[in-house]
């Protein structure tokens, strides 16, 4: 796969399927990129996925910059995307100073959460030459606000904001725009409008492209599953059946040493 860029990306749009997947270390990013998924997001989701915290507000630029400094050293020909935590761009001239300090780190692209309300950021950012993912729908740094994952668009007046702020992405030229848990037929309806591709993630199947958290779709977070993964592989079991197995083979390996290996006190 050819190194990945904001033209690139969006050369996707109603050509060619756009696979992404979540990416926080070394060896996850060399090997989703060997198989050559073409957008790697070191996501916020971290904060669950990896650090062990209930929910994305928790997460820092710190431990975000450590996550996308590991992942940068795997030198993915992907398009490598840093998620902007909780509160670290709240203004734009915050924006900007923490999309720069990604950028060092080596992060291709940041993702924000938000339309209207963020506009200034994005331009910013965007002003600046760094590539910039929307998000839009349910927004999981709100969740203390919304207390819990929902759809979101089932109302008139959600689903009018949304495709407002769709049409605003569009428009501020982002790269992509990430659809969480849009209601499916809102979400067909926004990949047909804008020109942006569109990557879904528990919105149905008419987006451009999907994204899952990597934990997710391999079981490796075997705790807490969003109903809409179907998993690909159990790798939970698999480390656990591993561990076990070693286990039992070194207790026999020593067994056997115990009884060919008199103690001292018996020679
Ligand atoms: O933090 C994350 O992993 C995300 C996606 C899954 C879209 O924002």
């Amino acid at each position: 796969m050819a190194r990945q860029d904001h033209q690139s990306i969006q050369a996707f749009k109603g050509k060619a399927f756009l696979p992404a997947l979540t990416v926080y270390d070394y060896p996850t990013t060399r090997l989703l990129d060997e198989v050559g998924i073409p957008l790697l997001l070191v996501g916020d989701s971290l904060g669950m996925v990896v650090l062990g915290y209930p929910d994305t507000t928790h997460v820092s630029m710190a431990d975000m910059l450590h996550h996308v400094q590991a992942a940068s050293r795997a030198k993915p020909n992907g398009l490598l995307v840093a998620d902007l935590p909780y509160r670290s761009y709240e203004t734009p001239a915050q924006a900007l100073e923490n999309a720069r300090l990604f950028r060092d780190a080596g992060a291709d692209a940041v993702k924000l959460e938000g339309g209207e309300e963020v506009a200034q950021q994005i331009e910013a950012i965007l002003d600046e030459g760094i590539a910039c993912i929307g998000h839009l729908g349910m927004l999981p740094q709100r969740i203390a606000e919304e207390g819990t994952y929902r759809i979101k668009g089932r109302s008139d007046e959600e689903r009018e904001r949304l495709l407002r702020d769709a049409s605003l992405l569009d428009n501020l030229g982002v790269t992509a725009m990430v659809l969480e848990l849009v209601q499916p037929a809102l979400a067909t309806e926004i990949t047909r409008r804008v020109l942006t591709p569109t990557i879904g993630i528990g919105s149905g199947t008419g987006c451009d492209g999907q994204i899952l958290v990597t934990h997710d779709l391999i079981g490796a977070f075997p705790w807490f599953r969003p109903g809409f993964v179907s998993p690909k592989l159990d790798s939970a079991s698999l480390i656990q059946g591993a561990v076990k197995g070693w286990r039992q083979e070194q207790s026999r390996i020593y067994q056997t040493f115990l009884a060919q290996d008199p103690s001292p006190d018996s020679a």
